[in-house]
């Protein structure tokens, strides 16, 4: 079978991708979290490493699969953990995908986490919003560097929140997708621009396909003259 032209568009290129929930504590054994499974962010990696891409997958608590073949893998539980690997990492790396499904927001830490919370303690949780990860990484961000965020969205403000986030975070694209789509089996997404155009996928597309979906978009923005014909 005949590659896509653009298979090998990404050689070049170093990418970072970050996938999965954030678990913020509230005890020694509880935590706040969230529905995503980090499908879509492995099937990235995976679909990034095969076109020859320096690949590392920055993955949340949530299963890693047997075999991320040359992916190179680390772990995060908390906002604060993915933060500090962002901070590492990037400056060594040339397009960041961000699908983690960050915290918008954490219990307020008091003293230690070592011990349990009991049920007759009439338990109030305070919360405090989490940084803006994406958006504070622009001024870490060189020339030649590209940023890519997702967002979760109710159908009714699909466009408008998109459109307003890459504008907020100063990104180059922005993929979004109904609220649905946290841990389910497919996908049907947006990509929107910084130029401002946009390109709407296939509808209902599996993760792996929808990977491989998203890959070309990114290489064809990237490198224009890949572009698939
Ligand atoms: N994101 C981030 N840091 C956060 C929250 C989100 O970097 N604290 C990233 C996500 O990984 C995603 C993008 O920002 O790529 C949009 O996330 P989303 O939750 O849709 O947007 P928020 O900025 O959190 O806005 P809101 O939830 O209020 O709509």
């Amino acid at each position: 079978m005949t590659p896509p032209s653009n298979a090998h568009g990404l050689r070049d290129c170093r990418v970072l991708i970050t996938a999965g929930p954030t678990h913020e504590p509230i005890d020694a054994v509880r935590y706040l979290g969230n529905r995503s499974s980090g499908r879509l962010g492995v099937a990235l990696a995976m679909a990034s490493s095969k076109r020859a891409a320096a690949t590392t997958l920055l993955l949340g608590p949530c299963p890693v699969p047997a075999d991320l073949g040359d992916v190179e893998l680390h772990r995060f539980h908390t906002t604060a953990d993915l933060q500090d690997e962002l901070a590492r990492y990037w400056p060594r790396h040339d397009l960041l995908i961000m699908a983690a499904a960050v915290a918008d927001f954490r219990p307020v830490r008091r003293g230690s986490l070592t011990d349990k919370l009991k049920r007759g303690e009439g338990i109030r949780l305070d919360l405090e919003p989490t940084p803006d990860l994406l958006a504070s990484l622009s001024s870490m961000t060189r020339p030649g560097q590209t940023r890519v965020g997702f967002a979760l969205e109710p159908h009714d403000r699909l466009d408008e929140s998109a459109r307003a986030k890459l504008v907020q975070k100063d990104l180059d694209a922005i993929v979004a997708n109904p609220l649905e789509t946290m841990d389910a089996h497919d996908i049907t997404a947006r990509l929107y621009r910084r130029d401002g155009t946009m390109t709407q996928a296939p509808p209902h597309m599996g993760k792996t396909s929808f990977a491989v979906w998203l890959l070309d978009q990114l290489t064809e923005l990237i490198h224009p003259s890949n572009a698939a014909t």
